[in-house]
């Protein structure tokens, strides 16, 4: 049987959601095509994380309309979402310390796969299998046993994006994912989302560290003061006005600049 898939897997009409009189996200709309890897930029307070806690649920849309995979998910709770195959990993590392780290990602496995009624009380072999394979996929199944807290904090970054990858997602939200690590960590990073995107996972991504977006996305929405302010390619990006200035600055978009031109 073949499904009806449409093409854009995550479409924000007119979004806005206000903290008192004040816009966190002001009338956004962009969409995310299925298999696409999409970057969201901006300065501190812009309004990149309360934007994903709209989309994810966790905070109810004041104005405007979420469409996941076909359907209005505007009123959608963060469980439901995650039940239709919408992912996040969040901006800091949160894990049950006293658990291991496969521990940790069947939690993830098992409730965060498919709608039920009722909460598993068992483990199944397939949710097992599943936690198992997101380990893998991280690079982290020899260390499944050791106690998560034990882990340095790459891992236990790794072991977020796991526990979301056990939920078997159509969609990635990833909230600045190589934030405080270094220059070799976000390398290793990056492999993996690099390798989750050729296998075919659509990612929708927030990011301060540029040289990782502009390698890793081919469109890129900036925002500002809840408001989008930029769309577009990442040589697009380094050469637009607006975004130097707010953002950017001049010596960040030449060095950007000569970096796409390089590779
Ligand atoms: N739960 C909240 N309650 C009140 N204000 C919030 C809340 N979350 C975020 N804000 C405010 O919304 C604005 C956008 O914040 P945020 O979405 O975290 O920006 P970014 O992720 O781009 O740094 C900031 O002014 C922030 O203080
Ligand atoms: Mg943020």
């Amino acid at each position: 049987m073949t499904t009806d898939r449409p093409s854009s897997l995550l479409s924000c009409r007119s979004v806005s959601k206000y903290y008192g009189a004040m816009a966190a996200v002001k009338t956004i709309s962009f969409d995310v095509r299925v298999g696409e890897i999409v970057g969201i930029g901006g300065p501190n307070g812009a309004g990149k994380t309360s934007l994903f806690d709209v989309i994810a649920g966790l905070q109810p849309a004041d104005e405007g309309a979420i469409f996941f995979n076909g359907e209005d998910v505007t009123s959608a709770s963060p469980q439901e979402l995650c039940h239709r195959g919408l992912a996040r990993v969040f901006q800091s590392v949160v894990a049950f310390d006293s658990m291991t780290l496969r521990e940790n990602v069947v939690i993830g496995a098992a409730y965060g796969h498919r709608l039920r009624f009722v909460p598993p009380l068992m483990l199944d072999r397939d949710t097992l299998e599943r936690a198992d394979r997101a380990l893998d996929t991280v690079g982290l199944l020899d260390r499944a046993n050791v106690p998560i807290a034990s882990l340095p904090v790459l891992d236990r970054k790794l072991a977020m994006f796991a526990s979301a990858l056990a939920t078997e997602p159509l969609m990635l939200l990833l909230d600045e994912p190589v934030g405080g690590l270094n220059p070799a960590e976000a390398d290793r990073v990056m492999a993996v989302v690099r390798s989750l995107a050729e296998g075919g996972l659509t990612i929708l991504l927030i990011e301060h560290v540029m040289r990782f977006m502009v390698q890793l996305c081919r469109r890129i929405i900036i925002m500002q003061h809840g408001e989008k302010i930029y769309e577009g390619s990442s040589e697009g990006m380094v050469r637009d006005p607006t975004v130097v200035s707010v953002y950017l600055g001049s010596a960040t978009a030449r060095r950007l600049f000569h970096f796409l031109a390089a590779s």
